[in-house]
């Protein structure tokens, strides 16, 4: 496999409003969808969707939504061999709200999500250490990713973590358990206890984590792109063009997705390049309402994104 993805499956219910409500009100919508969603789901998807052989570890319930989840593994071509199905509960919901400014508020009920183990890691061995690329969020239990991290690792494999949903107190082997720690501002500033409220305190926090082991780490900023710190770059800004957001929703994941796609498929791609063509696909993704139907796939691309790297 390309990218092995281990995490969190989610169906998304998705309301449309003006404004984001405050506490206490009700407020009208003016559209609803139901999408698939869940942090891991949504950046295995978007590498497939990019081309990238990929398998998802993950758990569902047993519902009528159930199916389809595992119906759209298939549609997208995700291997879905390792998504199982437990009757103790139900599957990962989201209640995503965006306003008409592209932003979201999301509340995650994780579900089943938290009964993935670090039994179904050690079941998944195989595939997981014989992948390209491994990619790990906060969406299942941290045991759970840190284990599949650490197989990863172990095994010689390309390893992306993605601390989300921000978590305070993560365990330290995390950054010695990742090649690439990608995080937005909260989750940075979760993690450093930095207030990032500009590029220049985003540097600075991105730096503080590289400390704490990680070899590379990017910290993405929305519309303003992502900082890049690694021993080649000294947080470097890496814009994205501007482009009116309809829905913000998964577009870390777009990001996380391609990221891992071009790690796997195109190796030889300079880092900074890799950062920069994933920042467009993001956008692209917020252009368009949804999670990952959102996401574009390879020939809905600008051809250069596709483009083999040239090499020198
Ligand atoms: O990152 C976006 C995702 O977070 C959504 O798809 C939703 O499922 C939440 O988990
Ligand atoms: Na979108």
């Amino acid at each position: 496999m390309d990218v092995v993805v281990v995490g969190g499956c989610t169906r998304d219910l998705v309301s449309f409003t003006q404004r984001q409500p405050r506490p206490g009100e009700s407020i009208h919508g003016n559209k609803f969808l139901m999408d698939f969603g869940g942090k891991g789901a949504n950046q295995c998807v978007m590498a497939a969707k990019l081309g990238a052989k990929t398998a998802m570890v993950g758990k569902l319930g047993k519902d009528f939504y159930d199916d389809k989840t595992l119906e759209n593994f298939e549609n997208v071509g995700v291997n879905k061999d390792h998504v199982s199905q437990t009757d103790e509960t139900s599957s990962g919901v989201a209640s995503i709200i965006v306003s008409e400014d592209g932003q979201n508020s999301i509340v995650y009920v994780a579900g089943a999500n938290l009964l993935l183990s670090e039994g179904d890691v050690a079941k998944a061995t195989e595939l997981i250490s014989n992948a390209k690329v491994v990619l790990c969020q906060l969406e299942v239990p941290q045991a759970t990713s840190l284990a599949a991290l650490k197989l990863a690792k172990s095994s010689g494999v390309f390893t992306i973590f993605n601390p989300a949903p921000a978590a305070e107190n993560l365990d330290a082997d995390f950054y010695t358990s990742c090649d690439i720690l990608c995080a937005n501002e909260s989750e940075a500033e979760w993690l450093t206890g930095v207030t990032l409220s500009d590029v220049d305190s985003a540097q600075r926090a991105a730096e503080m984590l590289r400390r704490k082991g990680c070899e590379t780490v990017i910290i993405t900023l929305g519309d303003r792109g992502s900082v890049l710190t690694s021993a080649q770059h000294d947080g470097v800004l890496v814009p994205v063009s501007s482009i009116k957001a309809v829905d913000t929703t998964g577009a870390g994941d777009s990001f996380l997705g391609a990221l891992a796609y071009y790690r796997a498929l195109m190796p030889t791609l300079p880092l900074l390049d890799a950062v920069t063509r994933a920042n467009t696909v993001a956008s692209i993704s917020c252009q368009a309402a949804g999670t990952q139907s959102s996401f574009p796939t390879a020939s809905q691309l600008p051809k250069d994104l596709m483009a083999a790297p040239v090499n020198h």
